[in-house]
């Protein structure tokens, strides 16, 4: 393996990419300008929770394989991959902030000394490669030649580590063979190093949601690889979220129809599911989606068919559809302890976006603290992972951060699951009906065994 890589960026996807392409065995650069990131990375950790990733880094890191830094020139003129795996966050109009993502290829045209592929994997609007290659062209490096290449990333958080080595499917958007077989090939390096991987050496319980079948399902590598115009490989990114998203707003309109009479929406789903064409996954009712990741593609979808003068009215009511959960959460928790939140104590379980990840960004648990807030409520909060990434995102003196599910419940008026943690799916809420006030629990992500509950004498809604 004589490439060199290196990755700019070192969140979800750029340290994953980095750390399972070290341990894959290549020489691998991981590049952020934040130098207390870079730091935490050097001692053999990631600053974020990921299941498995810290076994990855430290191996990688002790190997020598994998080299934090924040230097462009440190890194940049010994490689001839480069990853941008840089953030993409949204204006305040909904379009796509680009501004990381030129900034770092300015740094990395102005310290490159020979030939470059540069990997664009953050999710960005349909012509952006465009604009990079204008870029390329103004700086004017006439001495070595610069390649763009779309391969945008489907890696989910909670399962980044798992999904970056089985990966289903490789886009690889390029208008030069030759630097598309490149990367084709460091796939087939990352697919080999899946095989003899002993997983259970760094992985703890990432792997305990693996699902066999989905092993035995996945495609011989060839198989998984699309090889695309460049504008498709971006358009198809935001096209996989923004159908995700749609499923789900789907979902939460047919639940609240199922809530007006008498039908169940998870029997509703399954009889759909069954049908190859809709599939059964992405429709599960619940508060609504959340992260990094749908809330942003979906806004930037909307606001790339404007642009280009197509009317995306469907996606705005998937939006509208997902902000209205809350108002939907707030009503039946109404409906369990009555119109007045004014002085009622409500324990929320669950802060991150889905469990398995300490990220808030989005979170539609904290949309709906703020709102119990509002209308007087006192809430008392407990995530296993997620409470200093909460902290840090929203603190008000009506709101108790607590270190366990009991003292969350503490006095309460009614339990509100608002991320469906096993911790909170495995608890026996039995076992502190003396600790809380009312015996109400509003499951937002219907995980919990409704039937136990209610034979417990607990009053249950769920979505
Ligand atoms: C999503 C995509 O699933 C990835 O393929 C993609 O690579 C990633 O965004 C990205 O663009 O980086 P992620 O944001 O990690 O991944 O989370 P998901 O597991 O997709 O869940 C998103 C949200 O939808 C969560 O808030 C979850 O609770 C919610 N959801 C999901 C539902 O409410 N109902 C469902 O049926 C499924």
């Amino acid at each position: 393996m004589n490439d060199v890589i290196s990755i700019v960026g070192t969140g979800y996807v750029g340290l994953t990419t980095a750390a399972v392409l070290a341990n894959a065995g290549y020489k691998t650069y991981t590049i952020d300008i934040d130098e207390n990131k870079i730091n935490t990375i050097k001692s053999g950790k990631s600053y974020f929770y990921e299941p498995g990733l810290d076994g990855f880094v430290d191996r990688a890191v002790s190997l020598g394989n994998l080299i934090p830094t924040t230097s462009y020139l440190e890194s940049i003129p010994n490689s001839n991959i480069v990853f941008i795996c840089v953030g993409t966050p949204s204006n305040d109009d909904g379009s796509v902030n680009l501004k990381y993502i030129f900034e770092s290829i300015s740094s990395v045209i102005d310290n490159a000394k020979s030939d470059l592929v540069l990997v664009q994997k953050s999710t960005v609007p349909v012509e952006t490669a465009k604009k990079i290659e204008k870029l390329i062209k103004e700086k004017n490096r006439t001495d070595i030649k610069i390649d763009v290449i779309s391969a945008p990333e489907f890696l989910r958080e909670s399962s980044a580590v798992f999904d970056t080595l089985f990966f289903d499917r490789l886009v690889v958007g390029s208008r030069n063979e030759e630097s598309a077989n490149k990367i084709i090939e460091i796939y087939k390096n990352v697919d080999n190093f899946s095989k003899i991987v002993n997983y259970e050496k760094f992985i703890d319980y990432a792997f305990n949601n693996v699902s066999k079948k989905y092993l035995e399902n996945l495609l011989p590598f060839e198989k998984r690889i699309i090889r695309t115009e460049v504008e498709s490989a971006e358009l198809l990114k935001v096209t996989a979220n923004s159908f995700l998203a749609m499923k789900i707003s789907f979902a939460n309109t047919i639940a609240r129809i199922c809530d007006a009479t008498g039908a169940k929406s998870k029997e509703v789903m399954d009889g759909i599911g069954m049908d190859p064409r809709i599939g059964r996954a992405f429709l599960y009712p619940g508060l609504g989606f959340s992260g990094g990741c749908f809330p942003k593609d979906v806004a930037g979808m909307i606001n790339t068919a404007n642009e280009y003068d197509v009317d995306f009215g469907m996606l705005e009511e998937v939006v509208k559809v997902n902000t209205s959960q809350i108002n939907i959460a707030i009503n039946k928790l109404k409906k369990l302890i009555g119109e007045n939140l004014e002085g009622k104590i409500i324990s929320v379980l669950g802060l991150s976006f889905k469990p398995g990840t300490s990220d808030v960004r989005k979170s539609q648990s904290i949309y709906l603290i703020k709102r119990l807030i509002k209308l007087g409520a006192t809430v008392k909060a407990f995530d296993p992972k997620a409470i200093d990434e909460a902290k840090h995102d929203f603190v008000h003196q009506n709101l108790n951060y607590t270190t366990s599910i009991e003292s969350a419940c503490d006095r309460s008026d009614c339990i509100i699951i608002a991320t469906e943690w096993k911790e909170f799916i495995d608890f026996d809420y039995n076992s502190i009906s003396t600790i809380i006030n009312q015996k109400n629990i509003l499951d937002c992500r219907n995980c919990l065994n409704a039937l136990s509950l209610k034979n417990n004498n607990f009053n249950y809604l769920g979505f």
